[in-house]
């Protein structure tokens, strides 16, 4: 039987990283012998949740989805990479608990800088009062206080900001350290998007 898989859970301002980084931890962790699923917020609400709008009860509804698609992985053997601004606090309370095997990172990028690498040029839109409930804008943001993991990423490429996360999973426990690519048969990935 595969051994338990665990959760990744990015969590951060828009902008601030959490796709980037988990682009650039799946083939890491496959090195490493792990099946990964990647859980993007935007691949997610196109397949789940295109029902769902983004004042508080549907974004708490929306990571609902996402922990209970986690947590169905995550019990046969995958590593779910959600990749979710997942902006409050009970939400990621909510995952922590039933998912069981739960690896928070708070992707810590300051609203200044995510504001000026504006990916998808919402913070814009949001300033502009052309979109509203603008996480970071007009729509709260509660920083982690419990994360296992923070990341700076204005300091670091996304690599080196995944090379960090994966040394803190060495001393967390959850994975080997330096351990070699070695891969369960039948291991695979699948990524939506
Ligand atoms: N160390 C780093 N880690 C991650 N991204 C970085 C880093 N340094 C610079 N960047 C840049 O920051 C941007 C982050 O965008 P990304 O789409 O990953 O953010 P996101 O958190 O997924 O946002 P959203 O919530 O809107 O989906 C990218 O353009 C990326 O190249
Ligand atoms: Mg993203």
């Amino acid at each position: 039987m595969a051994p338990r898989g665990f959760c990744l859970w990015l969590t951060g301002l828009p902008s601030a990283g959490k796709t980037t980084i988990s682009h650039e931890l799946a083939p890491r962790l496959q090195a490493r012998g792990w099946s990964v699923e990647l859980l993007d917020g935007d691949e997610v609400r196109r397949g789940l949740s295109a029902d769902l709008g983004f004042d508080r009860a549907a974004r708490e509804q929306h990571a609902r989805r996402v922990t209970f698609v986690a947590k169905l992985l995550a019990r046969n053997g995958v590593v779910p990479i959600v990749a979710l601004i997942s902006p409050y606090a009970s939400s990621r309370a909510l995952a922590r608990k039933e998912v069981g095997p739960f690896v928070e990172v708070y992707i810590r990028t300051p609203l200044e800088v995510c504001e000026q690498r504006d990916v998808k040029g919402l913070y814009k839109k949001a300033r502009a009062g052309e979109i509203h409930e603008f996480t970071g804008v007009d729509d709260p943001y509660e920083p982690p206080t419990d994360a296992e993991i923070t990341v700076d990423t204005t300091r670091m490429t996304p690599g080196e900001s995944a090379d960090y996360v994966v040394l803190e999973l060495e001393r967390l426990g959850w994975l080997e350290p330096g351990a070699t690519a070695v891969r369960p048969r039948g291991s695979r990935t699948v990524t939506h998007g």
